[in-house]
């Protein structure tokens, strides 16, 4: 089993605990967290039942895995000082945004088995991809199971990963919204909000899964629903006549934008 020290200890690194124990990936037995907030890492303790280790330090010592959890603007040459003075073996696992495997690199000194991990924000239900790039030095096996635990894994090229972000990882944002804006359009349309929610709901998950199970391209199963001149062709008319498609596309290249921005701040 092995064992994962979360340095860092906020929303980001309990999301990735929460779901990795509560899908029976991992047992909390293979968790430790340290954290500048001590109450918050007893809190996640007892909270999860975690161990309670003799300390920070002895934690460090004992793990295989290390995730730095702390965001950009915090003192991580600190952080990773304090790694390589206890544990000169153990693969680090960042999932720091914009921090480059270069950067890392640099700061360990070479050596040091490096993995860069952008979790998305759907790790308790499984779906979703984290973005992953490994450093030549990274053994993906092992690793896999923890990085599964928390959802699906796309290993990507490194100069992808801000677009993976922008894109993929804020991308549930564009489903939250789309799905609210069509529960609206059904309570416009007449529909009460309960009945409207379940309906969206469902034309979600079921037109994913139609895709996938008939192979055919959206454009394709758009063109057998629609018969012509009929119910959905003039539906699609409006939202052709919209600035629908590119105002999402818009969105995303901002998000990208912001990605990046935020990596050189
Ligand atoms: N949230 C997301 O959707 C998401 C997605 C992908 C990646 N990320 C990345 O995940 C990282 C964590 O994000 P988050 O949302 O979990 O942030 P967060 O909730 O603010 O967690 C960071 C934690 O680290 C603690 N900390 C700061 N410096 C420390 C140090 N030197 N040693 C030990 N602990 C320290 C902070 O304590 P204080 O608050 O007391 O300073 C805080 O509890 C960020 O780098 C972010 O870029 C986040």
């Amino acid at each position: 089993m092995s064992q994962i020290h979360f340095i860092g200890a906020g929303q980001m690194a309990e999301a990735m605990l929460r779901a990795a124990i509560s899908r029976g990936q991992m047992a909390p037995a293979c968790f430790t967290l340290s954290d500048i907030n001590a109450q918050r890492v007893t809190e996640l303790q007892a909270q999860y039942q975690l161990p309670s280790p003799m300390s920070d330090e002895q934690a460090i010592v004992d793990a295989d895995y290390i995730v730095i959890g702390v965001r950009p603007q915090d003192d991580i040459a600190s952080v990773v000082a304090k790694i390589s003075q206890l544990n000169q073996s153990a693969t680090v696992v960042s999932i720091i945004a914009g921090v480059t495997l270069a950067t890392l690199s640099q700061l360990f000194g070479g050596n040091r088995p490096i993995a860069r991990i952008i979790p998305n924000t759907l790790t308790d239900t499984g779906y979703g991809y984290s973005g992953a790039v490994l450093n030549e030095l990274v053994q993906k096996e092992p690793l896999q199971p923890f990085l599964e635990s928390f959802g699906k894994v796309m290993y990507i090229d490194e100069r992808m990963l801000d677009i993976f972000t922008g894109f993929g990882v804020a991308g549930v944002n564009y489903v939250y919204y789309f799905i609210e804006s069509l529960v609206d359009a059904g309570v416009l349309a007449g529909l009460p909000r309960p009945q409207a929610k379940d309906t969206v709901y469902e034309n979600l998950v079921g037109a994913v899964e139609m895709l996938k199970i008939s192979g055919k391209h959206p454009r394709q199963l758009l063109d057998i629903n629609n018969s012509p001149a009929g119910v959905g062709m003039h539906g699609l008319f409006e939202l052709n006549n919209s600035d629908f498609a590119a105002s999402l596309q818009r969105s995303v290249l901002a998000a990208v934008r912001r990605t990046t921005e935020l990596a050189n701040e």
